[in-house]
């Protein structure tokens, strides 16, 4: 595997590959690499001649201050797992090289999906995400982005952003991997202790019911029902429970039993919030 830091010898050098007609899989990531990340890795080896993956804690997606300090950061750990893997660059910048002296963020124009769910708790947060990912796929310029499911919502954006700044690379969303409990693998699981981490396995349990429950009519009540036994299970709060149209993620309170539907949960545990989400039809 190759090591770059700097943005412009990275280009560089993909440039040779796409020119030798390699075709190439991207997987961006932000470190605390597990399970989950080395499936994406392993989607874009299946699909692409070369798979390049990124480390970068990006400073302008998070909202909340101590969640950027305290995000996990394992580097040696992740430089150990991409190179057993079959990932051949890593690209490790740091905040200067993203966001060099002078960088003015274009405004992403994202509509609703800014408003709703993650846009409604975490304000800026998608900005953020369109920021980094608008400058790692102009160095990159990947045939193939790849993307984990368990960021529904940040995948539509990501879409979104693809579309508007026209760039030539498809977009592969690859399915949550989860553990034998059901919790979806995520980096914030690392500061979980052993209890909280089988307690969390509730929040997929609880979908996987609801989902079960589901039929036509009024269907608020399911999502009601499942925040409150989060709750009574010990989780301190419940920013939603929903269910969504599944192309636009509109709320969808009644349902006419043919719209494709996901449900999605956002919950504290322990001061960490976990999110989660199933496709429902
Ligand atoms: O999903 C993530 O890890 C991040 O949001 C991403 C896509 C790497 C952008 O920082």
């Amino acid at each position: 595997m190759i090591l770059f830091k700097k943005g412009d010898e990275l280009k560089k050098y993909l440039i040779k590959k796409a020119v030798e007609g390699i075709s190439i899989g991207f997987v961006p990531t932000m470190g605390a690499l597990h399970e989950g990340h080395l499936s994406l890795i392993r989607a874009a080896k299946e699909k692409n001649g070369l798979v390049v993956s990124s480390i970068f804690v990006n400073p302008t997606q998070f909202n909340d201050q101590q969640d950027y300090l305290h995000y996990p950061k394992t580097i040696d750990q992740d430089i150990l797992l991409l190179e057993k893997s079959a990932c051949d660059v890593l690209f490790l910048p740091d905040v200067q090289e993203i966001y060099p002296s002078g960088y003015l963020p274009d405004h992403y124009a994202l509509g609703s999906l800014e408003t709703v769910l993650e846009g409604k708790y975490r304000p800026g947060h998608f900005q953020g995400v369109c920021q980094v990912v608008d400058r790692l796929l102009a160095i990159v310029m990947p045939s193939t982005l790849f993307l984990g499911q368990k960021d529904y919502q940040q995948c539509m954006v990501i879409a979104r952003l693809i579309h508007l700044k026209q760039y030539a690379t498809d977009l592969h969303i690859v399915p949550t991997m989860r553990e034998t409990s059901g919790l979806a693998m995520s980096s914030r699981n690392l500061r979980l202790n052993e209890q909280d981490r089988k307690k969390a396995a509730a929040i997929y349990a609880g979908l996987t019911h609801l989902k079960s429950r589901l039929k036509p009519g009024k269907i608020q009540s399911l999502c009601d029902d499942i925040a409150n036994d989060l709750l009574r299970a010990g989780f301190e709060k419940v920013d939603y429970i929903s269910i969504a149209n599944a192309k636009t993620l509109d709320p969808v309170e009644e349902w006419d039993g043919e719209t494709a539907l996901v449900a999605l949960a956002a919950v504290f545990l322990s001061g960490i919030r976990l999110i989660d989400n199933i496709p429902l039809t």
